[in-house]
C-alpha cells in the first residue's frame, strides 16, 4: 500500500478533454448527436464504449472487493484508494466521449443503467455460476483483469488514431499498470505463504477466466470487432496478459505445489497449449473475415463506379 502511494502520480481528467470541441446538445437549444459527428473508427468507437462500460461497473467491483478483502486496515484503505483512482477513468472517458461527439451519449447512458443493473462477480462465469472460493481467487483475479485492462486501453488509445485519445488511455493504463503490480505482488506473496491454496485459486480463476466487460449487451460482437481490430485478442491475451504473469510468479519451476496442486499446475500447462491453438483458429478466421470485408469493399467501389458512370451517362443524354 505504501508503495502504490509513493509510485502513483496524480492528475486530472480534466486536462486531457478538448473542452472547446464541445456544443450543447438539443435540450440547451443546440444539435443531438449523429453518426457523422464521429471521428473516430467503428474497431475505436466498440473499444471506448466497451472500455467504459467495464469502467463504469465500479460499484459491482467495489462491492465485491469490499466483500472480499473486508475493510479493517490497509485492506480497507486499499479497497477506497483503488475505487477512487478507478471512478476517474470512467469520468475521463465519459467526457472525451460526449465531448467530441465521437459516440452516441443517450446509447451511452442506457448501457451504462443496464450494465450497473446486471452487476458483476470476479467469480462468476459466462453461466452466471460462482466460482470464487475465497480471497485468493480475487487477488489472483484482478492480477490478470488489470493487465488485460491496461493493454486494452493502451491499444485503444492507438486505434483511435487521435492524440488526445492516446495520451489520455496511456494516462489511465499507468495507473492500470499499478494497480496489476500491485495485486501481483500480495498474490506473490500468497504464493509464498500457502502455494497449494494460492494454486487451487489460479487454476479456477484460469480455467474460468472472462474479462470483467462480459456483462455489457452485444459483448461477443463487440469481443470479436475488438479482437479482429487488434485491440484485444487471444495472442495479446496469453502473450502480454496470461504469460509474463505466470512467469513472474515462476509457476512451472517452482517445486512447492504438492498433491492436487502439482496436478492443478500440470493442467495450467495443457491451459495455455489449448490457448495457443485458440491463438491460430482465431488468426484464421481474421484473415477469412478481412478478405469477406475487402471483397465486399471492392463490390461497393464497383457499384459505386458503375452508379457514377450511369450518372453521368444521363448526364450526357441530357
Ligand atoms: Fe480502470
Ligand atoms: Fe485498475
Amino acid at each position: 500500500m505504501n508503495r502504490h502511494l509513493s509510485v502513483h502520480k496524480a492528475w486530472n481528467p480534466h486536462d486531457y478533454i478538448p473542452w472547446s470541441d464541445g456544443k450543447n446538445f438539443y435540450a440547451l437549444g443546440g444539435q443531438d448527436w449523429e453518426p457523422g459527428q464521429s471521428q473516430l473508427s467503428d474497431v475505436a468507437q466498440v473499444a471506448m464504449v466497451q472500455n467504459l462500460m467495464t469502467e463504469d461497473n465500479l460499484p459491482s467491483y467495489h462491492r465485491e472487493i469490499a466483500m472480499s478483502f473486508g475493510m479493517d486496515g490497509p485492506w480497507g484503505q486499499w479497497v477506497n484508494r483503488w475505487t477512487a483512482e478507478e471512478n476517474r477513468h470512467g469520468i475521463a472517458l465519459r467526457d472525451y466521449l460526449v465531448v467530441t461527439r465521437a459516440v452516441d451519449p443517450i446509447e451511452l447512458e442506457k448501457l451504462r443503467i443496464e450494465v450497473v443493473n446486471r452487476g458483476f462477480s470476479p467469480g462468476q462465469n459466462q453461466q452466471g455460476d460462482l466460482f470464487a472460493e475465497n480471497v485468493f481467487d480475487s487477488i489472483l483475479y484482478v492480477t490478470f483483469q488489470e493487465l488485460a485492462t491496461r493493454v486494452s486501453h493502451r491499444n485503444t488509445g492507438k486505434a483511435c488514431n487521435e492524440p488526445i485519445a492516446d495520451q489520455l488511455l496511456a494516462k489511465i493504463s499507468q495507473d492500470e499498470n499499478l494497480h496489476m503490480i500491485f495485486y501481483r505482488d500480495v498474490s506473490e506473496a500468497g504464493l509464498q505463504i500457502a502455494p497449494n491454496k494460492a494454486m487451487h485459486a489460479l487454476h479456477r480463476v484460469l480455467r474460468n477466466f472472462k474479462m470483467p466487460g462480459f456483462t455489457v449487451p452485444e459483448f461477443r460482437r463487440k469481443a470479436v470487432v475488438i479482437a479482429v481490430g487488434g485491440v484485444y485478442d487471444p495472442r495479446i491475451h496469453l502473450d502480454e496478459v496470461v504469460m509474463p504473469v505466470l512467469k513472474r510468479w515462476r509457476i512451472f519451476e517452482r517445486d512447492d505445489f504438492t498433491g492436487q496442486a502439482a496436478r492443478e499446475r500440470d493442467d495450467l500447462a495443457l491451459l495455455i497449449k489449448e490457448l495457443e491453438i485458440a491463438c491460430d483458429k482465431f488468426e484464421i478466421s481474421k484473415q477469412r473475415q478481412l478478405e469477406r470485408e475487402a471483397r465486399r469493399g471492392d463490390l461497393r467501389i464497383t457499384a459505386l463506379q458503375l452508379h457514377t458512370t450511369k450518372d453521368k451517362l444521363t448526364l450526357s443524354r441530357r
